[in-house]
């Protein structure tokens, strides 16, 4: 039996709200009160209730006064006081993290991410980030892995997994990307591709940690393209990286994970997207720099 206690939830709190735990739980009357207090939601294993998680990755855009009016008129709008199936994630680029932060300090619902995070704890890392920095700013998420980082930056399964283990260590949620270029979708390499990249973002981790991650799918050749993946050919996808996390972990954590869609998501294809069964939200870029556009998709069902 464990002993749920008030740092637990403080840190579900931060890492959007979501406690998971596979064994049963007691709570303490301290810790009942914070879990109504942080909107925290406690999931025991084996547990469907995925949260749909609506995230923006603003990638190199928007200098600081462009991101806090950005921020402002999305938690204006944003209003998920009573939608209790989601969050929405901004991620924009280090520069503009506190002052955002700022912005959306006690919105319900609307939380901060990161687009990177380096493993070490400091030094000299030029030009890089550590979770320490990130949480100073008040970031709850951290993408990793993204196909631009992979591109253009060296980033390899093996760094994603440095990554993705620090990020745990220290209660940042991560959002694992993989997907597949254009040239492996038509030799039929795709799900070779997405398998090994799982695999390597995974290596090393507790089922208890991989219930905690989040994945996006996003194929290669559907970002920034306006070319988005059909429901079919992303639900596809979507069920197979779970069998995936079942295969690694076991069937109650593949159904616990939230697994994102990302490529050219819009307003227009957002709900055919988000019906699919294996499909629990959406990685934004283009879409997420239009306050309105980002709205539209995280309520995508009114
Ligand atoms: P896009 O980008 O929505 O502009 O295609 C998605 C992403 O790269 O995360």
């Amino acid at each position: 039996m464990k002993l749920i206690q008030y740092a637990d939830i403080l840190s579900a709190s931060r890492s959007g709200g979501k406690l998971f735990t596979d064994e049963k739980y007691v709570l303490t009357p301290l810790a009942k009160e914070a879990l109504k207090r942080h909107n925290v939601e406690i999931l025991s294993g084996g547990s469907s209730m995925r949260k749909i998680i609506i995230a923006g990755n603003w990638k190199m855009n928007m200098a600081n006064d462009e991101a806090i009016l950005l921020s402002k008129a999305v938690a204006a709008g944003v209003g998920m006081g009573e939608v209790k199936d989601r969050i929405a994630v901004m991620c924009p680029p280090f520069t503009a993290l506190s002052s955002v932060a700022a912005g959306i300090s006690g919105i319900k619902g609307l939380y901060l991410g990161a687009q990177n995070i380096f493993y070490e704890d400091k030094g000299a890392y030029t030009g890089e980030i550590s979770a320490d920095m990130l949480l100073s700013c008040g970031c709850s998420f951290c993408i990793i892995g993204h196909s631009e980082r992979r591109k253009y930056f060296g980033e390899t399964d093996e760094t994603v997994n440095k990554r993705v283990k620090k990020a745990l260590e220290k209660s940042l949620t991560p959002i694992i990307c993989v997907g597949e270029t254009l040239e492996e979708r038509e030799s039929s390499r795709e799900l070779r591709v997405v398998k090994k990249q799982i695999a390597g973002a995974l290596s090393g981790l507790s089922k208890n940690d991989i219930m905690k991650v989040v994945i996006a799918y996003e194929p290669v050749w559907a970002i920034g393209t306006g070319k988005t993946a059909s429901p079919e050919q992303a639900q596809s996808m979507h069920a197979y990286i779970r069998e995936q996390l079942a295969a690694i972990a076991d069937g109650d954590v593949s159904q616990s994970v939230s697994i994102l869609y990302g490529g050219s998501m819009t307003p227009a294809n957002v709900k055919g997207l988000l019906e699919c069964a294996d499909i629990d939200g959406g990685l934004i870029g283009g879409a997420s720099l239009k306050a309105e556009d980002f709205l539209k998709l995280v309520h995508f069902d009114d």
